[in-house]
């Protein structure tokens, strides 16, 4: 039975009329589906206050109008035909966005639903009542808790419950840390907290202040870096200089010469080359933030998916001072969930808890509980090496197929996460490649829009929904697709 919010100005006269409106602009906007089921008469009259009349009446106009349907015994429902109004048409020229699968999405048919289905129920049967209540911001104790010790322990991060900040997952930490960088550099953090920092931090962070055009926190992010990340940060207040990456991962003298003093990186399994950020470049690294009062952000987005060996610590793990580590379930569980953290200096975990206070109240608790009680149980670590071990799998079988079938495109990065970087020949074509593999049924991703200097050809190609098995026949696919339309040399790989 459909429940309505149905609002009448008793007032105003026409109740009817109201009613009847009320009921057609609700099936138009498609917040009654087709053959939703309308309440009986009495019960709506009794709802609404009304005499049982008004509710029949405005029911037979609707039905006269071809809005309802009325059957003796079956009640009231919404006609079949009377569908939403349609939306306005898509502008012309502008991209529609596109919210499906990605290269670097997680097997998703691999969610543990009984698992999180368990975890679910165990919060809501242990959760006390005033949990329910808006909870602390920065995330809810329990969670924080579990978090700070898994990061120790799986991380190697210096994390304790009084530095970790729950949030929606390393996009939303990071358009949460630009603003908070911002209020620090204008001297205004938590202790003596200017309040009209914390006003303008919270209208930056929601996207309500745009920052003035030249203007902006300055941000070294590496080049190439995902796509996805530089609106973000450019509209979180980030005015961004970019510093090449190479085998070792980013360029720290490059980095340097750039005079910003703040950083963002992937250096557990830089994205999109698949490099891991070496030792001589972390211990650079850590000088330059020690010497210039830099500030690291490093986003750990896949680290716990390392396959060749243990993953190397967290950055975050040896200067916690100068560190925000930024993680989440994306990779380890699924992106919908929109659960993660960052690990902070206090004044900046701070000023991030204070400003979601004010500006949007926290993250749903429920899941939270959830998520505590996953990790506590241990099933959030059995469900990550389940998964290691199959995607380890995965890509070793699409490494050996394109090593068979297209040897003249090079796999780069290590193994690990749920990525390849393949480099292709330089007269190969990165869009129609791109393009192919999609026909074939594998999710790429061109690496020129990651680029800010242009570089050779290159894509990523995800493996994660891959099973082992199917890896030489999709390859095939994909070989014999280059063929027919031309974009490769076919004869130079008989
Ligand atoms: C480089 C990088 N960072 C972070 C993320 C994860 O973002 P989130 O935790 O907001 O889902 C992704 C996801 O694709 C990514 O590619």
């Amino acid at each position: 039975m459909a429940d309505l919010h149905l609002s009448l100005d008793r007032d105003a006269g026409g109740i009817t009329g109201q009613l009847a409106e009320e009921l057609r602009t609700a099936i138009r906007e498609g917040r009654l589906s087709p053959a939703a089921r309308l309440p009986p008469s009495r019960e709506l009259a009794r709802d609404l206050g009304v005499s049982r009349g008004v509710v029949v009446e405005a029911y037979e106009r609707l039905v006269a109008e071809g809005f309802l349907i009325s059957r003796v015994g079956a009640g009231t429902r919404v006609a079949p035909a009377a569908a939403r109004e349609p939306g306005p048409p898509p502008e012309p020229g502008r991209p529609r966005p596109y919210y499906g699968f990605r290269a670097t999405t997680p097997d998703l048919a691999a969610f543990p639903r009984e698992r999180w289905l368990a975890a679910l129920k165990h919060a809501l049967a242990t959760m006390p009542g005033d949990a329910f209540d808006y909870a602390d911001p920065g995330g809810v104790r329990e969670l924080r808790e579990e978090l700070a010790a898994y990061l120790r322990r799986v991380r190697a991060a210096d994390a304790d419950p009084e530095n970790v900040v729950i949030v929606g997952g390393v996009a939303h930490g990071l358009s949460l840390t630009i603003p908070a960088l911002a209020v620090r550099e204008a001297g205004g953090a938590a202790g003596g907290r200017a309040r009209h920092d914390l006003d303008w931090f919270v209208r930056r962070s929601r996207g309500l202040d745009p920052p003035p055009a030249g203007r902006g926190v300055p941000l070294a992010v590496e080049d190439p870096a995902s796509v996805r990340q530089v609106p973000l940060l450019r509209a979180a207040g980030a005015r961004l200089v970019r510093v090449p990456v190479d085998g070792e991962g980013i360029d720290v003298g490059a980095l340097a010469a750039t005079g910003a003093r703040a950083v963002l990186l992937t250096p557990a399994h830089q994205y999109p080359t698949g490099v891991v950020l070496s030792p001589g470049r972390r211990a650079e690294l850590m000088a330059w933030a020690a010497r210039t009062g830099g500030v690291v952000l490093e986003d750990d987005y896949d680290a716990e998916l390392r396959f060749d060996r243990d993953p190397v610590g967290c950055l975050q793990g040896l200067a916690p001072g100068r560190v925000v580590l930024a993680g989440s379930v994306s990779k380890p569980l699924a992106p919908g969930l929109r659960l993660g953290w960052l690990v902070a200096p206090p004044d900046l975990a701070e000023t991030v808890r204070l400003a979601r206070g004010e500006g949007d109240l926290g993250s749903p608790v429920v899941e939270q509980y959830a998520l505590a009680h996953l990790i506590r149980t241990g099933a959030y670590d059995r469900h990550l090496r389940r998964m290691r071990r199959e995607y380890r799998r995965r890509r070793d079988a699409l490494v050996a197929a394109l090593a068979d079938t297209l040897p003249e495109v090079e796999v780069h990065g290590v193994s690990a996460g749920l990525h390849l970087y393949l480099r292709l020949p330089g007269d190969w074509d990165e869009r129609a490649f791109v393009a192919a593999a999609e026909a074939a049924g594998l999710a790429a991703e061109p690496v020129a829009p990651m680029r800010a200097t242009p570089g050779p050809p290159a894509l990523v190609l995800g493996f994660a929904r891959l099973p082992a098995h199917q890896a030489p026949t999709q390859v095939s696919h994909l070989a014999a697709t280059l063929t027919r339309r031309g974009l490769t040399r076919g004869e130079s790989r008989s």
